[in-house]
């Protein structure tokens, strides 16, 4: 969709702070669009409604008076220009659909390369997610990553079972046991300073069908999104580096694939991890930990990073919990949490904090093993919690936040600029929060 300044379109749009947020009218001419209580969110979704009432009334081109408002016209364009490309967003791969072409809007200036940018690496996220589980494979994800690294000259390194295996990594390994493809590690570096870097850590699980532990109808149909996590740190990174953030980043994306077949690894199973903890599997669907705590200890002990973020569709738990609206943060750092949750506030892409109780990680200590992969009550009871309980042994002693975005990332129902399916969560949090940190 272009983007274009004072061009003038039949089909007109603007708001009016008569009507109720929400509220509509269209006499045939001109699009009212009720705004009303203004920030930043109303008005990505006053844009949004206004993108599909057009598409509805089967035009392709329309011009936006740009409301003068009380705070500063830049930010009032941007959310705009934010509410339109995220609305725009369509996985047409396998379906033709019709989208808005070009939308002008009326004002004096534009400055709207930065929200473009950060629009656009959340739709690649959304589109990654989307993406069908038989092309969506280990694979796949690496090359999509060296397609970053190579387009924004970045320094990139994936780790393959021989590396693995020399490593120690057996968590990442036996996940990814019994695969089409490989588990893997993916690092991408974003260095444009000689300071301490970050570490954002995505949960790549290509497909989860549970494994041993398969996952039954009704639970498992949307499993392609379990990579969701590694999508928005792809995500993120490219646009850091698009965006020229001075700011080192790292992103760290462990791969697999959590099959069922002859190979797969066994409930029951004792295995080493990279950090020498050794953890029984008393539940293989319970993988995304497994994963991330190899990635988490190798990256930390690698990179020796300022803080660790880490995010991933960690547990039914969490969606449980918030439903689709919300993020589940847990962490070892009052002031990382506090950056984080004012970067949500400021994006609306909501994440709420959860205590990290001594009595969970007790939880998790094992009988035979250091630790086990679920936690109390077979994993079902505070079980957002005890996932990431389960992480915090893996990261030392480095600030770290993990968010579980299992309901965040993937929507089985459309709302305002969010469609259906994979949603990006995780890139506007992530990206405000180094634009601001
Ligand atoms: N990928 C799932 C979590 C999930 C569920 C994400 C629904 C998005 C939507 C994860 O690997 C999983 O299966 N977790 C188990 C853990 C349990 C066995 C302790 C869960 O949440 O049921
Ligand atoms: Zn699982
Ligand atoms: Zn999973």
């Amino acid at each position: 969709m272009k983007i274009e300044l004072n061009k003038k379109y039949d089909t007109k749009v603007e708001f009016d702070t008569n009507l109720d947020n929400n509220e509509l009218t269209y006499d045939g001419k001109v699009i009212k669009i009720g705004l009303k209580k203004v920030d930043a969110e109303k008005i990505r979704r006053a844009a949004s409604l206004a993108l599909k009432k057009v598409l509805e009334i089967k035009q392709k081109e329309f011009q936006i008076k740009v409301p003068k408002l009380d705070f500063l016209d830049n930010a009032v364009v941007n959310s705009i220009v934010e509410g339109l490309l995220l609305s725009n967003y369509k996985f047409s791969k396998y379906k033709k659909q019709e989208k808005i072409k070009a939308v002008s809007l009326i004002t004096k200036e534009l400055n709207i390369k930065t929200t473009k940018i950060i629009c656009e690496a959340t739709n690649y996220a959304r589109d990654l997610v989307n993406e069908i589980p038989s092309v969506k494979s280990t694979e796949y994800m690496e090359s999509e990553a060296r397609k970053i690294a190579k387009k924004l000259n970045l320094k990139i390194t994936v780790l393959k079972e021989n590396d693995l295996s020399r490593l120690g990594m057996n968590l990442l390994l036996s996940v990814g046991r019994s695969a089409r493809t490989s588990p893997r590690l993916v690092i991408i570096e974003y260095l444009p300073n000689d300071k301490q870097p970050v570490i954002i850590c995505g949960k790549g699980i290509v497909f989860d069908a549970g494994g041993m532990n398969l996952k039954p109808t009704n639970y498992i149909e949307n499993m392609k999104l379990d990579m969701a996590g590694s999508a928005a740190v792809l995500g993120t990174i490219k646009a850091a580096a698009e965006l020229k953030l001075n700011k080192n980043i790292i992103a760290v994306v462990p791969l697999a694939e959590n099959a069922i077949g002859p190979n797969s690894y066994y409930p029951g199973d004792i295995i080493k991890s990279y950090r020498g903890l050794t953890v029984e599997v008393l539940n293989t669907d319970a993988e995304g930990r497994l994963i991330l705590a190899d990635a988490l200890a190798y990256s930390v002990d690698k990179y020796n990073p300022k803080y660790v973020i880490d995010i991933a569709t960690l547990t039914g738990s969490c969606l449980v919990t918030f439903g689709e609206f919300c993020t589940g943060l847990v962490s070892n750092d009052d002031a990382l949490s506090e950056k984080l949750y004012k970067a949500s506030l400021r994006t609306y892409e909501r994440v709420w904090r959860l205590p990290l109780f001594d009595e969970y990680q007790d939880s998790i200590k094992g009988d035979v093993s250091d630790i086990k992969n679920i936690g109390y009550k077979r994993g079902k009871y505070a079980g957002c919690i005890t996932a990431g309980a389960f992480l915090e042994r893996f990261i030392k002693d480095t600030p770290w936040a993990h968010l579980d975005i299992a309901g965040a990332a993937f929507w089985e129902e459309s709302r305002f600029y969010t469609p259906k399916g994979g949603t990006g969560a995780g890139v506007r949090l992530l990206v405000n929060l180094f634009q601001n940190d």
